[in-house]
């Protein structure tokens, strides 16, 4: 089958289209026909060694993907062939087809697309579950959304104004306030500028954000704590800047603050049952079409190292799709 293989970990004008064996199937996998995967933050950190997980070389990059079930396992009774399916992985879906094991898959909605399908579960589904589980959201509430026009952050502020909050968007340039805008921010600040403290506290009447939902990390955390409500919840979901925060623990007790963090990757493993619950729950919500991704561009497989370029470069706003 054709794959992006990944053979030394660093450079990710390394990464080259090849043809992989056909994997065996285990009892518990299921085989996909990989229809579309999206591109993921993590994917070339991944093929650059820099991510937690180094996989074994050579393999085929690509967390998360969508497709037709062309085959299952003995032990597999509730999946089968012609299934439309998602599934999330650390590796592996930048091919025609994927061998995941069955508790990874997730059966699609007909109102969930192949390009959809391939980005939910790490867009909305990291955006609902840290905004429904680890943060309480409520309605009437402020929500401050860092990195707002990622993909993460661009289903943080769609689900936010869905749930009735009130969305802050933060965005690292101005090219890219227009998008958060259209996806329901009422006000949109440029993290980039000095100001962005006050400028979070002016658009709360002093109060600062109830709820801060935070891709960026680095200095822009440590901010976000001077403009977080007394009883503020803030959810640290990954460090794009590259910087991972340190927390002064005195602005907690000052404002009775909880920072919480939230990795689908380890809930997904330790409690199983709470994410497909939140999963479910966020797929029969995604009925409504105001919740999907904002596809920036979908481009064929052998565009791998283009795609990761202009990821990396900031370039990308919503998610990148390849179509396989
Ligand atoms: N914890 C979890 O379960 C979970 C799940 C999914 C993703 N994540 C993590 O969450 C983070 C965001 O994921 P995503 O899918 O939203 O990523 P993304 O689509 O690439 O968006 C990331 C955003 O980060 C901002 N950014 C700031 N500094 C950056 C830099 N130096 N390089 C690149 N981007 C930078 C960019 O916005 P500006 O240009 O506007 O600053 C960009 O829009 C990643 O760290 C990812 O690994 C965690």
């Amino acid at each position: 089958m054709k794959a992006v293989v990944c053979s030394n970990f660093g450079n990710i004008d390394d990464l080259k289209i090849s043809t992989m064996p056909i994997k065996d199937l285990g009892p518990n996998d299921v085989r996909i026909e990989v229809k579309a995967a999206s591109l993921n933050f993590m994917d070339p950190l991944m093929v650059q060694g820099l991510y937690q997980v180094k996989p074994n070389l050579p393999f085929v990059p690509g967390a998360c993907g969508a497709g037709e079930v062309i085959e299952t396992g003995t032990a597999v009774i509730d999946i089968a062939p012609g299934n439309r399916v998602s599934w999330i992985g650390y590796t592996g879906a930048f091919a025609e087809q994927a061998v995941v094991n069955r508790s990874t898959v997730t059966k699609l909605p007909d109102y969930i697309d192949w390009q959809q399908g391939a980005c939910w579960q790490l867009s909305f589904s990291p955006a609902y579950i840290s905004l429904v589980h680890s943060a309480g959201i409520k309605p009437g509430e402020t929500l401050l959304v860092n990195g707002a026009a990622g993909g993460v952050g661009l289903a943080a502020v769609k689900l936010g104004k869905f749930l009735g909050a009130k969305v802050i968007g933060a965005v690292g340039s101005a090219a890219k306030i227009a998008a958060v805008k259209s996806a329901g921010a009422e006000e949109v600040i440029d993290y980039s500028q000095p100001d962005f403290k006050d400028r979070v506290l002016a658009c709360t009447d002093s109060q600062g954000a109830d709820v801060v939902l935070d891709t960026v990390g680095g200095d822009l955390l440590e901010q976000c704590l001077r403009c977080t409500n007394s009883l503020g919840r803030i959810i640290t979901v990954g460090y794009t800047s590259g910087v991972i925060p340190k927390i002064p623990a005195n602005l907690l007790l000052l404002k009775n603050l909880t920072v919480t963090g939230m990795f689908a990757g380890s809930l997904m493993a330790k409690h199983p049952r709470l994410v497909r619950q939140l999963n479910s729950d966020l797929l029969a919500k995604m009925a409504d079409q105001s919740l999907r991704d904002r596809i920036d561009s979908v481009l064929p497989l052998d565009s791998v190292v283009q795609g990761m370029r202009q990821l990396l470069a900031r370039e990308v706003i919503g998610k990148l799709v390849f179509s396989v």
